[in-house]
């Protein structure tokens, strides 16, 4: 399951596991006790001393709940701390921007070398990672429940996340904060891969994008322009420069669209452009209905094409 906090593939993932695992074998035990003495006290004949039933109420009622609420707090304390220390040296840096509905996500590679790209975040297996958070517009929440979490976006104030990934695999992230009618569809993919595949997709990511030659992506190319998705997305290497919307660099090899919203493939990227506002309703992005079926499908083959 790519979402689910009880498998997890991350060290904070895991310390949360193991804390949900010890609640709920205490909520057992405690459960088994409760339950018990009602069937006791509703099957004991004869009456009960006001005294001993004082007893029990104090203590059932006071002291053993604050005996366990206090060990359960001496569990979780000791995690506190570890989130809010540095990351440690060597960490890969990673700035996430929440926009309503997808997610901006820029690698800094080297002092001078910032890379952007967008619903997609991959990370190497076994190398802690630290992400730098704020928001465009209204407070939203990165999670990936796999790996670890969560932590508030918000405008105008950074905030900060380490995770350690420990294995291998794709995950989904999710926002989990309402922010409006299309909060549900703002997810994005994480992949978690060996180092030496990440270095190399890390690599390519730097690079401008090729487009793919064949006819229909040269004339996709050629309406992407004529219709105008230059003045809202980038694609390095071309002369589209928008920043408004998502970067589309190697925008074919991301594997869903719509962030994390459909898998990315030909039928479903024509539905998008032709259909936006039903797809998603509440985006930015204008739908063109009344597109041509044949152009539409030549920008899609145009974008699939960007690797
Ligand atoms: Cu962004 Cu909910």
């Amino acid at each position: 399951m790519p979402q689910s906090t009880l498998q997890p593939a991350g060290e904070a993932a895991e310390a949360i596991a193991l804390l949900f695992y010890w609640m709920s074998a205490g909520a057992v035990v405690i459960w088994i006790i409760v339950v018990g003495l009602a069937v006791y006290a509703i099957y004991q004949p004869g009456q009960h001393h006001p005294q001993t039933i004082k007893r029990w109420v104090i203590g059932g009622g006071a002291v053993f709940p604050t005996i366990v609420l206090t060990g359960l707090l001496c569990v979780s304390l000791p995690m506190m701390p570890e989130l809010q220390r540095p990351a440690p040296q060597g960490s890969l840096q990673v700035h996430v921007s929440g926009v309503r509905w997808w997610w901006r996500i820029t690698y800094h590679i080297d002092d001078e070398t910032v890379v952007e790209t967008a619903n997609e975040i991959r990370l190497p297996v076994g190398r802690p990672v630290e992400f730098k958070l704020d928001s465009e517009d209204v407070i939203h929440s990165f999670w990936i429940p796999a790996l670890g979490g969560k932590v508030d976006m918000m405008p105008g104030r950074q905030t900060r996340l380490k995770l350690h990934p420990t294995r291998v695999g794709t995950f989904r992230g999710v926002c989990a904060e309402f922010c409006g009618a299309a909060h549900a569809q703002m997810n994005f993919d994480v992949v978690v891969m060996p180092a030496d595949e990440f270095d190399s997709w890390l690599k390519q990511l730097t690079r401008p994008t090729a487009s793919s030659q064949e006819p229909a992506a040269v004339a996709g190319e050629k309406h992407f322009f004529a219709v105008g998705c230059h003045a809202c997305h980038a694609i390095r290497g071309t002369d589209a420069k928008g920043s408004m919307g998502p970067d589309l660099t190697h925008f074919g090899s991301r594997p869903s669209i719509a962030a994390g919203l459909l898998p990315n493939n030909h039928a479903n990227l024509v539905r998008w452009i032709t259909e936006t506002d039903r797809v998603k309703p509440g985006v930015d992005m204008p739908a063109f209905h009344a597109m041509d079926r044949q152009q539409a499908a030549e920008i899609a083959t145009f974008l699939e094409g960007l690797k």
